[in-house]
């Protein structure tokens, strides 16, 4: 009877325990240990944060960076991996990620030579990418705190104020970005910003995927689609060239889904100056903003899907090719050549200095609006 008793009484202080434990120190699926995500830094304390749906679908991420550090989702006969590409540890993002899950501003990709002219005045860049300026500089939006709302189990909210000049680009933004997981499976990011001076803007997500599992080898038999008749062919540094190159007859088209490997060594000028796919494809929309099916990825031995909608213009396919196994992920195998894709949902590189393509200034009174959905399913 007694010992009945010392059981209810250690059940009941368990639940009343575990009901205080704030969210972010619940053990995730993912196995991720929040303490190895949270410091202080910049005066900004950096936390671990679990998103799940009722699927049993789960997301966590750190307002260092607006990293999405893991994504577990089942495959066909329901059994959970995470799928995004990354690391245990904060400290590893902070020393050595090519942006693995990273919020991407002030400008998503590259900007010739770090220079551009807006209003007749010439902005310079640091250069941190060849003879470019990519994914921000050297403290983009991947590498600063951002304020952290955790709104309910399923919604992030992630707020960032970059300074007039921080990283050489005007105009003091503001930018509220929110993760949301709903119940239909979906991860569906949204990004508003005003400025307060003229300024330029690209916002995106950065995370790698591999649907077979993160550490599970190369992308190359993942079968993709991709909803474009044209990308914006690249020069030897990938600064657009500023035309539209049709892909049709070229390795570069996916309006039929193919396997990525197919025809990634294809004797393709523009397969050489990415060391593979790592391209602009120009989204066939029917009007500016209209939210579109852009991409679609099957990996055929776990059945898992990946669609990714939009309102941009253009969305990145970028797949690994600077991956080279030095870097060790969250299960402890290293990440080789071409084991992770990004789509990566943006306006064109270089935009600020091609007049061609759609604009991707930001003026006061005006909002900047983006909305990525990434949808994981299976078949
Ligand atoms: C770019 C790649 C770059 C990668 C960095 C992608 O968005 O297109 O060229 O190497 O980001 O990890």
């Amino acid at each position: 009877m007694k010992t009945l008793r010392k059981l209810i009484l250690l059940s009941i202080t368990t639940t009343i325990l575990s009901s205080c434990v704030p969210k972010t120190s619940v053990q995730n699926k993912a196995g991720i240990d929040p303490k190895s995500f949270q410091k202080e830094l910049d005066g900004k304390k950096t936390n671990l944060y679990v998103l799940t749906n009722k699927n049993g679908i789960e997301i966590t991420a750190t307002n260092y960076g607006g990293l999405i550090v893991s994504i577990e989702t089942p495959d066909k006969s329901g059994k959970f991996s995470d799928i995004a590409l990354g690391f245990n540890k904060l400290d590893d993002y902070m020393t050595s990620s090519p942006y693995f899950g990273a919020a991407i501003g002030r400008y998503g990709n590259r900007i010739k030579a770090g220079k551009f002219l807006l209003d007749s005045v010439e902005y310079s860049l640091p250069i941190n990418n060849g003879p470019n300026s990519l994914h921000g500089g050297l403290k983009g939006f991947d590498k600063v705190v951002w304020d952290a709302t955790q709104i309910d189990d399923q919604t992030l909210e992630l707020k960032y104020s970059a300074k007039d000049m921080e990283e050489g680009y005007p105009g003091n933004l503001n930018i509220k970005m929110v993760y949301n997981l709903n119940d239909n499976n979906e991860l569906k990011i949204t990004y508003e910003a005003t400025t307060d001076k003229p300024t330029v803007i690209n916002l995106t997500q950065h995370s790698y995927f591999n649907l077979a599992g993160e550490g599970s080898g190369t992308i190359l038999d993942h079968i993709m689609m991709i909803n474009a008749d044209h990308i914006t062919p690249v020069d030897s540094t990938l600064i657009p060239t500023g035309i539209l190159m049709p892909v049709a007859g070229t390795p570069m088209d996916f309006r039929t889904p193919m396997a990525i490997g197919s025809r990634i060594d294809s004797i393709c000028e523009q397969l050489k100056f990415g060391l593979g796919y790592d391209h602009n494809y120009v989204l066939n929309q029917s009007k500016p903003g209209e939210m579109v099916l852009a991409a679609r990825v099957v990996e055929p031995t776990t059945g898992r899907t990946l669609e990714v909608e939009t309102d941009q213009p253009g969305i990145q396919f970028y797949c690994g090719n600077f991956l080279k196994g030095d870097l060790t992920g969250k299960s402890g195998r290293p990440y080789n050549f071409r084991n992770g894709f990004c789509l990566e949902t943006q306006h064109f590189p270089d935009s600020p200095n091609q007049p061609n393509f759609p604009s991707t200034v930001l003026r006061p009174g005006e909002t900047y609006h983006h909305t990525c959905i990434y949808r994981f399913g299976v078949e």
